[in-house]
């Protein structure tokens, strides 16, 4: 089979990886790819939202099955588009319908559609630039900390947790005001929720569907969960908190009715679901809806998917999900982000790296390129050192090695991941 991924970051540099192991491809393309994935598979020039460019691409160069990375293409529809295409109806793709797509591409519709499948999540309102008064009103029903969300994609950054009431009042009227655009046309405010978080994965036929291993991130860029918000700096699988008891909860109270809710709505669904759970005393809630893989948790997670990855997406595709073998690895794994000085603020890239390759690790690129045959930083986030272990403590003493190997002028990265669930 030729397959093209489409993507760039260390998501699919993962996802990459893991399906060139499968005996089932002819040719792997990735487009655009990054430094890493070009070891993998071939790079092609391609832009994911560029729907005409990549279709010229899947017809020249008769790829049967296309895999997307990351949301936004799913967001604007490639999927639909693929379908409504004369030359492309029959190529498989990884990836619900812009419908499908809309559980992270509009925070009010994921909150809808859990309350009509009485799904579990916080208590929620949504509010338009004509109601910011009800909007104040409503925050005042709840207690702080406030939760505030743009109901659009805003690059992670959309999400705001604020402490006072004053304050959020504030911020609800920025927001509402174009803050984040017309990600923030609309705002969802939610019940504040706490407790440990936890990533669950699915890949769906829109019927039957198969759990991937779980996995935690790590979001802030400091040791201990302090500082800013970054993309991710790391991540760990097995969860310890996520039991045999609680992940057969989430199964029963969360993704089955999920599943079965998009049947029942009619909502063409084939690809990942991604569910960012919280455990709220022993309950799991749903935090927020993702079309895709999470990242950094895919450099983690491919690493304990034993099953070919490609058997499984022609199940996706061909709808008999139930009938593919999905088994994990029994060891932990750990990634390690490696990111540029100064990041999530301004940074600096181009730097070369050395020392990429470490022995007893799987060293996925995120942000790195090639110039004049070396590589060399290109983005906050640059390398996730990934390791297995028969522990966590042992696969997190395996990717600091790697961490502290791999050299480029202003490197970063947390030592603590995992730390908190041991
Ligand atoms: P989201 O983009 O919806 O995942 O939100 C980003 C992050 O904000 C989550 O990973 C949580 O850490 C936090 N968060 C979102 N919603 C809530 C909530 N209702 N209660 C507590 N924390 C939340
Ligand atoms: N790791 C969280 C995400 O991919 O959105």
């Amino acid at each position: 089979m030729k397959l093209l991924l489409l993507g760039s970051g260390g998501r699919e540099h993962a996802l990459a990886w893991k399906i060139a192991q499968s005996p089932k491809v002819e040719k792997l393309y990735i487009g655009p790819g990054n430094a890493g994935t070009a070891t993998v598979g071939e790079n092609v020039e391609l832009t994911p939202t560029d729907f005409d460019e990549v279709a010229d691409f899947v017809i020249n160069y008769e790829i049967d099955m296309v895999i997307v990375g990351p949301e936004v293409p799913l967001v604007k529809g490639i999927t639909d588009y693929f379908q409504n295409h004369s030359l492309l109806r029959k190529v498989k793709i990884i990836g619900p319908s812009k419908v499908g797509a809309q559980l992270e591409g509009s925070k009010d519709f994921a909150k809808g559609f859990m309350k009509r499948h009485n799904i579990p999540t916080a208590a929620y309102a949504t509010f338009d630039g004509e109601h910011v008064e009800e909007g104040c009103r409503f925050l005042e029903t709840l207690s702080a900390p406030y939760v505030l969300k743009a109901d659009g994609l805003a690059a992670g950054k959309g999400v705001l947790i604020v402490p006072t009431l004053e304050e959020a009042k504030k911020e609800l009227r920025e927001m509402l005001g174009g803050m984040f655009g017309n990600a923030s046309s609309r705002v969802v405010i939610e019940e504040f929720l706490s407790g440990v978080e936890c990533s669950v994965f699915v890949l769906t036929d829109g019927k039957n569907y198969q759990l991937l291993p779980e996995a935690k991130d790590y979001k802030r860029i400091g040791e201990g969960d302090t500082g800013l918000n970054t993309g991710g700096m790391g991540s760990v699988t097995p969860v310890p908190f996520a039991t045999r008891e609680w992940m057969q909860k989430v199964e029963k109270e969360i993704i089955r009715p999920t599943v079965d809710g998009l049947a029942e709505e009619g909502i063409d669904y084939k690809g990942f679901i991604f569910f960012g759970l919280i455990n709220c005393d022993g309950q799991p809630k749903v935090i927020e809806y993702n079309c895709r893989m999470g990242d950094p948790e895919t450099e983690s997670v491919m690493l304990r998917l034993k099953s070919d990855i490609v058997d499984l997406f022609e199940g996706v595709a061909e709808g008999n999900l139930d009938q593919r073998k999905v088994e994990f690895d029994e060891r932990a794994a750990v990634c390690v982000m490696l990111v540029s000085g100064g990041y999530p603020g301004d940074y600096k890239k181009g730097f070369p790296i050395t020392g990429a390759d470490v022995e007893g690790s799987v060293v996925f690129h995120a942000g790195t390129t090639i110039k004049n045959e070396q590589l060399v930083t290109d983005g906050g986030r640059v390398i996730a050192v990934s390791s297995y272990g028969k522990t966590q403590q042992e696969a997190l003493a395996q990717s600091m090695k790697g961490a502290e190997q791999i050299q480029y002028e202003g490197k970063y990265f947390r030592r603590d991941i995992g730390k908190d669930v041991l």
